[in-house]
């Protein structure tokens, strides 16, 4: 086993660049066509060269993967597809070795209907203790024929799905995903253990999925719509959880960063409670569309809901959930898709990527901490799957109305000449990279100055040397209709022109970095980011 670190008792996490890998698709080391651990330590000096701080993965723990991991059958196991636990261990001690701090996720809600729990609850039969972890019951109806309640969907589809002896039990997710009973001593006990398991190993941080949902009504009552409190969504309980594993965090100097998603901005701040978890995910700021006003609103509402608890902001811009940053970007309606995604949406990926270049810019300007996804830094768009390939269950469960999120998760393209863009160099892909695919690849992009990976290398550079940049205050600056231009300590701005017109720059001694390039008189493009030394005495 590795060995551990020290407690970390820095807060380096309150203005960390943290990158998302996907395991399945960063690199396959071992030429099956499925990323893996193998594939990560050999790219592991790419991401300290690309100047992030900490590396976040998805679940990498045995999984059948009907929902890419979020099905876990056992968190002390590394999935077979992706490795073993003693190279998970080598990773985090390579990492650290780099600089890099590693970040795990942990999916309470639920575990895979192939968890031994599981498999004992369906043996046990009803009535039994082993049913009592989950949420078993008999169905309504004159003979059980109906689900124990009208319980919406996460995903479409039921909530609910009766087994041979006429029990029925609740999934928000997939049927292969049943949600496990937070009521219940042994399933909170577990999981501090989980926890206990990954601080041991070294790991700085654990990411919480659906962090707002453990916690059921006790009754499993009907979902009313406009009826609070909301059946599952953000019960009370909860913060009595994530006060438990606070407490074993400290021990270690451990981080959480919650998969919160609540309209409401003081719900969502109790969360962030100096004793609860450190952050959470800002999933507004990914639902902006890219329009001055909203944005600004959705900036000054994220810094005012974080304020009375002392947290600090988190700045996502895409993830493995939702439609690629440049694909959105692209679009009319550049809002936030991750339940409607539609086929065929008319795209202009040179628009995408202008925006996303500029929003690149202005998300690393923020005060926070700001999470990058696996392939963010190539600008690569949506991919279209063809229809026989795809492999994600929000696709089915929709009927294939719904495209799914597979369009964000396809292996990442690393040499342009290799087979697969020297993705692995054996099996054919799990999810097909559409042939435009080597223009993206990370030897093309690093010979290029203009590229999104040159701009990203960059922008963190800067980020790391600025010491105005991260946390701290910011404050906004005159700027002419539809540009948003702010101060951060120590005289760095960031100007975002989001009209139609060019902008003039406000005075300033030297041009850091720009999104795109200049006017020839000087002003700043539509659509385009830059950050400037103020002028002295500004
Ligand atoms: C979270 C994950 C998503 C997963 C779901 C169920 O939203 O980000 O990928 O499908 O939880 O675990």
């Amino acid at each position: 086993m590795a060995a551990p670190h020290a407690p970390r008792t820095d807060d380096w996490w309150r203005d960390a660049v943290i990158y998302q890998v996907y395991p399945r698709s960063f690199a396959d080391g071992d030429g099956d066509g499925t990323g893996d651990l193998a594939g990560v330590r050999a790219r592991l000096p790419y991401l300290a060269e690309l100047g992030v701080d900490a590396v976040w993965f998805t679940p990498w723990y045995a999984s059948p993967l009907v929902d890419g991991g979020y099905d876990v059958a056992d968190y002390r196991t590394i999935d077979p597809a992706f490795g073993t636990l003693a190279e998970a261990e080598k990773l985090i001690a390579e990492a650290a070795a780099l600089d890099l701090r590693v970040i795990v996720d942990i999916v309470p809600n639920h575990v895979s209907d192939q968890h031994t729990w599981f498999q004992a609850a369906l043996a046990a039969g009803p009535g039994s203790a082993e049913r009592e972890r989950f949420h078993f019951r008999p169905g309504r109806g004159e003979n059980g024929e109906l689900p124990p309640n009208n319980w919406p969907s996460q995903f479409s589809g039921p909530t609910w799905t009766r087994v041979p002896d006429g029990e029925w039990y609740l999934h928000l997710f997939t049927p292969e995903q049943p949600d496990l009973n937070w009521a219940h001593p042994e399933v909170r006990q577990e999981h501090e253990d989980v926890l206990r398991f990954w601080f041991e190993r070294g790991v700085a941080g654990v990411r919480i999925d659906s962090a707002a949902l453990l916690a059921k009504d006790p009754a499993l009552a009907d979902f009313e719509e406009g009826v609070d409190p909301h059946p599952y969504i953000d019960q009370d309980e909860l913060h009595d959880i994530y006060r438990s594993w606070r407490a074993i965090a400290d021990e270690y100097g451990g981080v959480f960063v919650g998969e919160v998603w609540l309209p409401d901005a003081e719900r969502f701040a109790r969360y962030l409670r100096p004793d609860e978890l450190h952050t959470a995910f800002n999933f507004t700021f990914l639902s902006c569309p890219w329009e001055p006003g909203r944005l600004r609103r959705t900036i000054d509402d994220t810094l005012a809901e974080h304020a009375p608890v002392g947290a600090p902001a988190t700045w996502v811009l895409c993830n493995h959930d939702v439609t690629r940053t440049v694909t959105r970007y692209g679009r009319d309606d550049t809002g936030f898709d991750f339940a409607a995604k539609r086929f065929g949406t008319p795209t202009d990926l040179a628009l995408g990527s202008r925006r996303a270049r500029a929003a690149a810019l202005l998300t690393l300007a923020l005060p926070g901490s700001v999470y990058l996804y696996q392939g963010e830094e190539l600008g690569l768009p949506e991919a279209e799957i063809p229809l026989d390939r795809i492999q994600d269950p929000m696709h089915f469960r929709s009927g294939g109305t719904d495209p799914g999120r597979d369009g964000c998760r396809v292996p990442l393209p690393w040499e342009a000449d290799a087979p697969y863009c020297g993705f692995g160099a054996g099996a054919v892909p799990w999810l097909p990279q559409p042939e435009d695919w080597a223009q993206y690849a990370v030897d093309r992009q690093s010979a290029d100055a203009a590229s999104m990976l040159a701009l990203y290398r960059q922008a963190l550079r800067l980020r790391r040397a600025e010491p105005g940049f991260g946390d701290g205050p910011m404050r906004w600056l005159p700027a002419e209709e539809g540009v948003l231009a702010f101060a951060r300590p120590g005289g760095v701005i960031c100007v975002v022109n989001l009209s139609a017109a060019p902008a003039g720059l406000p005075p300033h001694r030297e041009l850091l970095l720009a999104s795109g390039p200049l006017g020839a008189d000087g002003t700043l493009p539509p659509d385009t980011a830059v950050w400037l030394r103020a002028a002295d005495g500004a």
